[in-house]
């Protein structure tokens, strides 16, 4: 059985963690080389984006520990900041001992604007519905392979303002994140709709708030894991002031966004649309946090987390970019609902490692943990050594060169 509860998988080389990673996800000797390499190369770079001179690189990182759905993930997360990856397994692995995250989906349905200008919203709202179906025939007869597998445009509602109508189109994309398609919709209809109604089309784009794709998450903290009674209160008292004040509300959901975003870099997905949704989810009734916590009745901390999720397995920029690729072979996801379940894990145990983090020990202590790690390894300590050079450095509270190359010969020297 494979699992993803490996620990010290941190202390490890990234020789013997890409051994690993290899194992897990049947990674072929090729796919390890490009892992090494970490070059997507300029060629595919150049057919990315325009004026291309160069790349640029982040590190990835594995986090361990998920269980989701009963299935478990190595979660690969691209991101320049310390502690995240290691926060989002120390999450997954206390949401593990009661049976890890459990998810739901809603589907695949996205919306299509088309903005109409008039002097009268009402007759042209009334115009439009009258001719619903002809539009909506219309919208799928665009050649695609998301009209194959049975998305496309499922139906349409129109919503008025004083000289404007806007049309949504709702839009099942299936496996990709859409954006192309929807467009490429909206620019089909668009002249249907400008005929019907007489009015001046403007925009036809779709929108990133996508409140019919959402990924749902829950965990059950364990009490004991978590650190016992007072941890657990703790972080509901840190939860209620992200609910009442919009400055902690947006750190709260800024360190969700961590997590979130690391895997969305990770498998090639548009991590602005992601995050511009769950901003706006979010302060749909008034900026809140896109979490929930509340205690059950064993005193455990059952967290939720709720997340606007238009992901994608499939389409350009995945197919483009080998890494990315790679990365979804190592999460081993076959759609982009399985994709969206587990990012909003991710979102659920990033969360609740940083609040158990902040009203415990504080953030700092981890990232003084890394820099620290990081030290001893440059000035050369090797196996137990590496730790008993942290140990020391974090105990003593002096953290620097100087002080890992002196601990580390005087280790040597008493052994
Ligand atoms: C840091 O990138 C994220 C945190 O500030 C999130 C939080 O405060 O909840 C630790």
């Amino acid at each position: 059985m494979k699992t993803s509860r490996i620990s010290g998988f941190y202390k490890l080389s990234v020789e013997e963690r890409l051994k690993i990673v290899k194992d897990f996800a049947c990674l072929s000797e090729e796919e390890v080389e490009l892992l090494k390499s970490s070059k997507i190369g300029l060629n595919k770079a150049n057919a990315m984006i325009e004026n291309v001179i160069g790349t640029f690189e982040l590190p990835i990182g594995i986090a361990t520990n998920f269980l989701i759905d009963g299935k478990d993930y190595l979660i690969p997360m691209v991101i320049e900041e310390p502690s995240v990856v290691a926060a989002a397994s120390h999450g997954a692995k206390i949401a593990r001992v009661k049976g890890g995250f459990i998810t739901h989906y809603t589907g695949s349905i996205m919306v299509g604007q088309i903005q109409i200008l008039t002097e009268n919203p009402h007759s042209v709202k009334f115009e439009i519905l009258k001719h619903k179906d002809e539009i909506i025939e219309k919208a799928n007869e665009i050649e695609s392979s998301i009209i194959k597998l049975g998305g496309g445009c499922k139906d349409l509602i129109v919503r008025t303002f004083e000289d404007m109508v806007v049309v949504h189109l709702l839009i099942d994309v299936k496996d990709a994140m859409g954006a192309n398609f929807i467009n490429t919709v909206c620019e089909k209809v668009a002249p249907l709709i400008q005929k019907i109604t007489g009015g001046k089309v403007l925009l036809r784009i779709l929108s990133n708030l996508c409140p019919q794709r959402l990924a749902i998450a829950k965990a059950i903290f364990d009490k004991k894991a978590a650190g016992g009674e007072d941890v657990v209160e703790g972080i509901i008292k840190a939860y209620e002031l992200a609910k009442v004040d919009i400055y902690r509300c947006t750190t709260h959901n800024k360190g969700i966004l961590n997590g979130v975003c690391a895997v969305l870099i990770a498998t090639g997905n548009d991590f602005r649309a992601v995050e511009s949704a769950c901003h706006a989810y979010s302060a749909m009734h008034g900026y809140k946090p896109l979490t929930h916590y509340e205690i059950n009745e064993d005193g455990d901390l059952v967290g939720y987390i709720e997340l606007p999720m238009s992901v994608g397995v499939v389409g350009g920029s995945i197919k483009a970019n080998p890494l990315a690729r790679i990365c979804l072979k190592i999460l081993g996801v076959k759609s982009a609902e399985e994709l969206a379940r587990v990012i909003a894990s991710v979102g659920l145990a990033q969360n609740f490692a940083a609040l158990r983090a902040l009203v415990t020990e504080g953030i700092q202590r981890g990232h003084m943990e890394l820099h620290a790690r990081s030290l001893a390894l440059s000035v050369g300590a090797k196996g137990d050594e590496v730790d008993k050079v942290v140990e020391e450095m974090i105990r003593d509270g002096k953290i620097s060169m100087s002080k890992a190359k002196e601990i580390l010969e005087k280790i040597r020297k008493s052994s």
